[in-house]
């Protein structure tokens, strides 16, 4: 059969509550023109994010009153420490609330002042953690990925040249790390190949620096390596997945991507030393080392989310229904990051609206757009995310790409809403020559896109 259908039956249903386009004008202006202040309640298709917002299975609400909530050495946690090791291979796994609570403790001890961290690029809360320790996160993406309209297969790539030239300039003793994010979330959610994988662990290892993955989306990585590499298509998710995590000294994770839950994270690695450290801040921020920042049930529904990621009929749906909006939108004529990504479709702002400067934020007029055209709920990765100001001039350096994300809750929406969505997005672009762009009047010193308020220019 050629349809891919959703591999699973719906269960448990939780109503969607319909607004008109005037209670949408009010609500998105009495929201400063931000979705991010907008209540959940308010939007019709929530693609804000995929990260927490999975269904979970029967099998993981089942753990959750199988969770053991014992103070130390719960029996959860050896699940959750065992499924763990089963995917990354490495010897210490520290839980941890959620991603960014395992790149704080990381990088709070790595980091500093003149100590410079490498990626293909970091996500916002990554770079956001190492700069808040003085250090420089500096993301050096192989030249496709940087390019929204060229059709590759692995855009996710580090640029092991520039890897090279980098550390030879900085200094190997200054660059305490290098990290890849799998899938590059900020660069489109585009795949890291395995081939590229090994090209910077030889590099590593001639310098003697170690390779940590950000691995928040591994198995859709995995994935498209099986689909897009020479060699992988034989070869079982979870053979890709072993491979992948044998060239990483350790790992930062979001459970709330490719875990399939709600709320969790870890931090992994095999350094004894490193280990003991992160152990001992752990314990002053997030918890005992055998629960973290969770409670014994969390741990038990990732341990399961991590063996329900890894069946392919499952993956094979997932990318496959972010390919299909990404095929409605381009046969309409929609600018996107191509080839469609894992887990969201990418819209290129910059040639959606290319009259729109990047002062007035073209992404966050379509992101407005959106929402009052259909309650669709999405967000900019663009200059309000990553721009910055000139510390002379005071004027924006815009961010490299102006794009807005629709990223794909995992198990959520079935294939009618991603039909609406399309006819949204579709319907705006139609109309793009009468969109507006916007002005910032509220902004908060790091991280502004969070809670930034802004006005129609
Ligand atoms: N790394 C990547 C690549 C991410 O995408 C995220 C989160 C994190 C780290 C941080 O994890 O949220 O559990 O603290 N990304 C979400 C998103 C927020 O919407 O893309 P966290």
């Amino acid at each position: 059969m050629k349809t891919i259908i959703e591999p699973f039956k719906i269960k448990t249903v939780e109503p969607i509550r319909f607004t008109s386009k005037e209670e949408r004008e009010k609500i998105l202006k009495d929201a400063g023109y931000n979705p991010f202040l907008i209540n959940a309640e308010d939007v019709i298709i929530d693609l804000l994010t995929d990260s927490g917002t999975s269904a979970m299975s029967s099998e993981q609400w089942s753990g959750i009153m199988k969770g053991d909530e014992s103070y130390a050495g719960a029996k959860s946690f050896f699940r959750f420490e065992s499924a763990v090791k089963e995917i990354t291979g490495n010897k210490y796994v520290i839980p941890t609330h959620q991603g960014r609570a395992a790149e704080k403790i990381l990088f709070s001890i790595l980091g500093g002042e003149g100590k410079y961290f490498i990626s293909n690029t970091f996500f916002d809360t990554t770079r956001a953690n190492i700069e808040f320790t003085g250090a420089e996160a500096v993301d050096l993406l192989c030249p496709e990925g940087k390019k929204p309209e060229v059709v590759a297969p692995f855009k996710g790539n580090l640029d092991v040249e520039k890897l090279k030239a980098f550390i030879e300039e900085k200094g190997k003793e200054n660059i305490p790390l290098v990290m890849i994010t799998i899938t590059n979330n900020s660069g489109g959610g585009q795949p890291v190949s395995l081939e590229n994988i090994k090209q910077v662990r030889k590099v590593c290892d001639r310098y003697g620096i170690p390779l940590f993955f950000d691995a928040c989306r591994f198995a859709e990585n995995a994935y498209f390596i099986k689909k897009r590499e020479e060699g992988y298509s034989n070869k079982s998710v979870r053979e890709i997945v072993k491979e992948i995590f044998s060239f990483a000294d350790g790992t930062t994770m979001s459970a709330k991507k490719d875990a399939l839950v709600n709320i969790g994270g870890w931090l992994s690695m095999n350094d004894d030393n490193l280990a003991m450290q992160c152990r001992n801040l752990l314990i002053v921020t997030e918890g005992f080392p055998t629960y973290g920042g969770l409670a014994g049930r969390d741990l038990e529904a990732i341990a399961q989310g991590l063996e329900e990621v890894l069946d392919e009929n499952y993956l094979r749906y997932r990318i496959r229904s972010t390919e299909y909006l990404g095929e409605k939108l381009t046969a309409a004529g929609v600018p996107i990051i191509e080839p469609p990504g894992g887990h969201a479709i990418y819209i290129d702002a910059k040639r959606f609206l290319p009259d729109i400067p990047p002062e007035q934020y073209p992404g966050q007029s379509i992101v407005c757009e959106l929402y009052l055209e259909g309650g669709i709920r999405s967000v900019e990765i663009g200059s309000v995310m990553f721009g910055k100001y000139d510390k002379k001039t005071g004027r924006l350096i815009p961010a490299m790409m102006e794009l807005v994300r629709l990223a794909i809750p995992r198990r959520v929406y079935t294939q009618s809403h991603i039909d609406y969505v399309a006819e949204v997005v579709i319907e705006t672009f139609n109309k793009r020559d009468k969109l507006k762009g916007y002005k910032i009047t509220y902004e908060a010193p790091m991280l502004r896109h969070f809670t930034a308020r802004f006005e129609p220019v």
